[in-house]
């Protein structure tokens, strides 16, 4: 009987997993250190300001953020640039709707980034949470647990798993990406490397690029994580005290019955 639900389980296991390579397959993620992994990760304030750079320069032509608050900007834990820096980044860079004006004017940090204006292009918002799940070896999650392999991983792979190659389906263009689940992607390759100058001098090639603007969309996703691992830590470290209480409480309770027994 065992042996043969073993056996079942075992080919639909090996069933499923070939029609998931079969059907293209999920792309190759590759890992990245980044310093929010673990439970006593951090963002690191300048790599998120060089990311949002990377954004607002390079993504937000076609990519918005809708679900974000420019105010967040401000955060500690997050980018944590000044107030004013804030207000004169909104007002330079982005437009908010009006009601009242019933029309366009400058941004303030009270408002939200625009949403796309690359209707193809999804909202980022969301992205590296979306992106998170089950890279690694047939999907099983694997990478996710050992490496701290996530969302932000996805997307900086994304970004540097250009192969070269292009090719033109019903009017639209498909660039060969080996990230990319199925091999195409219908978004050119947005950096080479050199498309930002940044301003702490840091280096600006490709994977810098890519792995600064991924960390970016990290904290975009998910600006609570530091506090999300802090709090499965402390519980973790809680139960484990717990756990060894109660199995001392629970010797102590039974000793004087047990030694009852062994006299009986
Ligand atoms: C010229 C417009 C354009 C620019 C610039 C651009 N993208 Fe895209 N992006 C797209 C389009 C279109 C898609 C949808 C591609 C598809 O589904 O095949 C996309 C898809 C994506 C995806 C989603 C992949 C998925 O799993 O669905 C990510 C992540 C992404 N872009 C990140 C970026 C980042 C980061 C930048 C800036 C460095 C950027 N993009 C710049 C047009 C753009």
């Amino acid at each position: 009987m065992f042996k043969k639900l073993a056996l079942s389980t075992l080919t639909a296991l090996t069933l499923s997993a070939g029609t998931a390579l079969a059907a293209g397959g999920a792309g190759h993620v590759h890992d990245e250190q980044f310093s929010f992994e673990g439970p006593f990760g951090k963002f690191d304030q300048n790599q998120l300001q060089r990311g949002l750079q990377v954004y607002t320069e390079v993504c937000s032509s076609c990519h918005g953020l809708k679900y974000v608050p420019l105010r967040t900007l401000a955060d500690e834990g997050g980018p944590h640039l000044p107030e004013d820096q804030v207000r004169a980044y909104s007002e330079q860079n982005f437009e908010a709707y009006d009601e009242e004006l019933e029309d366009f004017r400058p941004a303030k940090p009270t408002d939200f980034f625009p949403e796309s204006n690359d209707p193809n292009a999804p909202d980022l918002s969301l992205m590296a949470k979306a992106r998170a799940g089950f890279h690694g070896p047939l999907g099983t999650g694997i990478s996710q647990l050992v490496n701290g392999m996530g969302g932000a991983e996805y997307i900086a792979s994304i970004l540097t798993s250009y192969n070269g190659k292009e090719k033109e389906e019903a009017g639209t263009v498909f660039y060969g990406n080996d990230a990319f689940p199925g091999g195409w992607i219908a978004m050119a390759p947005p950096l080479y490397g050199e498309d930002v100058e940044y301003a702490d001098g840091h280096s600006n090639d490709l994977h810098h690029e890519a792995v600064d603007v991924s960390a970016f969309l990290m904290w975009a996703a998910e600006p609570k994580m530091m506090a999300r691992q802090r709090a499965g830590f402390v519980a973790v470290l809680f139960l484990s005290v717990l756990s060894v209480l109660l199995y001392l409480t629970n010797k102590k309770l039974w000793k004087p019955i047990k030694q009852g027994a062994k006299k009986a």
